[in-house]
């Protein structure tokens, strides 16, 4: 069972507060949920300071991505915290080459003066654009608040969210629950949703063309919401909504980019990957995500 946090003379929660928060009970088996897992990116992390600099600086070169210049506080330094000398040092390796030019750009939406909640919500229980209206059980929208700073994206509904057709109800959900209120965010305030709004089946990830073809409702409940800060969840959001040719999640969290909907917004891991990521260690991802939530938390008090 989780216990209960402590505050710091502060009051606010520290790093070794939220991983008591957070800590996984006894039945962990029941946390084996889906996972875009950024193996490829893992690597990264064994690089040297100077190395990721360097790395840094050659994609930036590249003018592919994007980051916005921070403003009070700042996001988590490009290179990544140093992983505690717990974990085995995994061999370095060269970071995989950016392509030069984005291909998923969105196309701006004509024809919606007059639309509303209910009118979108309509149209996606109508929608059978792609094969997942054949198996889903229910379409999952969005959930919050329609006037929304800040709306959360992850990829797609899981099984949990396919019974309840509402996003992030399932364990990772409920992990992503504690660690916005570890932040002292408030969910009602809040708009939740994902890219794709049908359940991809067995917990596929969403292909692109899936994507690309659930997006104008993405576009439309932004366009209602107009929302000032996004936060991204988890690989596959991020590749989509920041752009295709940006590095693994491991480089990009933490970090402010302008993204396809040209609202800023923040890159961080999704909670399935850390559920599944045990350590609490400086540096680990579960360390990682705390610095970021509270990042986003004041960039969020500050618009
Ligand atoms: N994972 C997601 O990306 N979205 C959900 O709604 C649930 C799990």
């Amino acid at each position: 069972m989780a216990k209960k946090a402590s505050k710091t003379e502060n009051n606010e929660f520290d790093a070794v507060d939220l991983i008591e928060l957070l800590s996984i009970p006894e039945n962990a088996d029941s946390y084996l949920v889906e996972l875009s897992e950024p193996e490829q990116d893992i690597d990264l992390i064994a690089l040297g300071k100077e190395q990721l600099k360097e790395e840094a600086e050659k994609l930036a070169k590249t003018k592919v991505i994007t980051p916005i210049k921070p403003t009070t506080p700042p996001p988590a330094p490009y290179p990544l915290h140093p992983i505690s000398s717990s974990h085995t040092p995994l061999p370095s390796s060269p970071l995989r080459p950016t392509p030069s030019k984005p291909t998923n750009i969105v196309t701006p939406l004509t024809g919606y003066d007059n639309d509303s909640f209910e009118q979108i919500i309509k149209d996606i229980h109508a929608c059978q654009l792609c094969g997942l209206c054949k198996t889903r059980k229910n379409v999952v929208p969005g959930v919050g608040n329609t006037k929304a700073k800040l709306v959360l994206i992850g990829e797609a509904p899981g099984a949990d969210e396919d019974i309840q057709g509402k996003p992030f109800v399932g364990k990772a959900g409920q992990h992503l629950d504690k660690i916005l209120a570890a932040a002292g965010f408030k969910k009602e305030e809040l708009y939740i949703c994902n890219i794709l709004k049908c359940r991809p089946p067995n917990n596929r990830d969403p292909n692109s063309e899936e994507m690309k073809l659930c997006t104008p409702f993405l576009q439309r409940q932004l366009a209602l919401i107009k929302p000032k800060l996004i936060g991204c969840l988890g690989n596959i959001a991020c590749h989509y909504i920041i752009g295709p040719n940006v590095p693994g999640i491991t480089r990009l969290r933490g970090q402010w980019f302008e993204s396809i909907f040209k609202i800023p917004t923040f890159a961080m891991y999704h909670p399935s990957y850390l559920i599944r990521s045990a350590s609490r260690d400086k540096g680990s991802p579960n360390w990682q995500m705390w610095q970021d939530i509270r990042a986003l938390k004041a960039k969020y008090d500050s618009v």
